[in-house]
């Protein structure tokens, strides 16, 4: 499977698939093409790094969200993407993608969904609510993507216990790295191996 990983940030996900296509825990799939939606973000260095082509569609440059689906969509198809993985990518896909992708495309997401979810929820936001309504576990999951958003069928989830001590940026440092880290590049060779749907 040629997979498409699409970014907007530091890209620790990204890399943890590369660590794990290098040690051959993908089940095959192959890192083709890395996305991001801003230009030069640290997920960009990862992906030149280990020799993936990279496309940049600033999604604040597009007008539309048709225009930015439009451009994302001939990038995939451009490099015969079969698998898509959202590996911290703050912007919205729309129907156009979903759609035409659908059971195709993964996302992981730093709480237990349907907690903590939707909406607003993203990144360090996400590990602040949770500390804030002062839930005592949390963690990540993966799951499909759909034209709703953190609404997908769930793939994999992985919990963690909430310490007193915690503060948001600790909460996201565990999670990515007991969590979101491992399941990302397990749900992915699951998908390679055929092993889900
Ligand atoms: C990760 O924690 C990921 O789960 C989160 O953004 C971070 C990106 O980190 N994604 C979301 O919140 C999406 N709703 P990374 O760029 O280092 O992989």
């Amino acid at each position: 499977m040629k997979i498409a990983v699409l970014v907007s940030g530091g890209g620790t996900n990204l890399q943890a698939l590369i660590d794990a296509w290098h040690e051959d825990r993908l089940g095959g799939g192959e890192l083709s093409l890395v996305v991001s939606s801003k230009k030069g973000v640290f997920a960009l260095d990862r992906a030149q790094k280990a020799g993936i082509k990279t496309v940049t569609i600033e999604r604040k440059l597009t007008a539309e969200q048709k225009d930015f689906d439009s451009a994302v969509l001939t990038a995939l198809s451009e490099n015969n993407i079969d698998l898509i993985v959202l590996a911290g990518f703050l912007s919205a896909l729309g129907d156009a993608v979903t759609e035409k992708y659908k059971n195709k495309i993964i996302n992981v997401h730093p709480a237990l969904i349907p907690s903590f979810c939707g909406k607003g929820f993203y990144g360090i936001h996400v590990h602040k609510a949770v500390l804030e309504y002062g839930v005592k576990i949390t963690g990540a999951t993966v799951h499909f993507v759909n034209e709703i958003i953190d609404g997908g069928k769930i793939i994999l989830q992985k919990a963690i216990d909430v310490l007193p001590s915690d503060t948001p940026q600790s909460l996201q440092q565990r999670v990515m790295q007991e969590c979101e880290w491992v399941l990302l590049p397990k749900a992915v060779e699951m998908i390679c191996r055929n092993e889900i749907i």
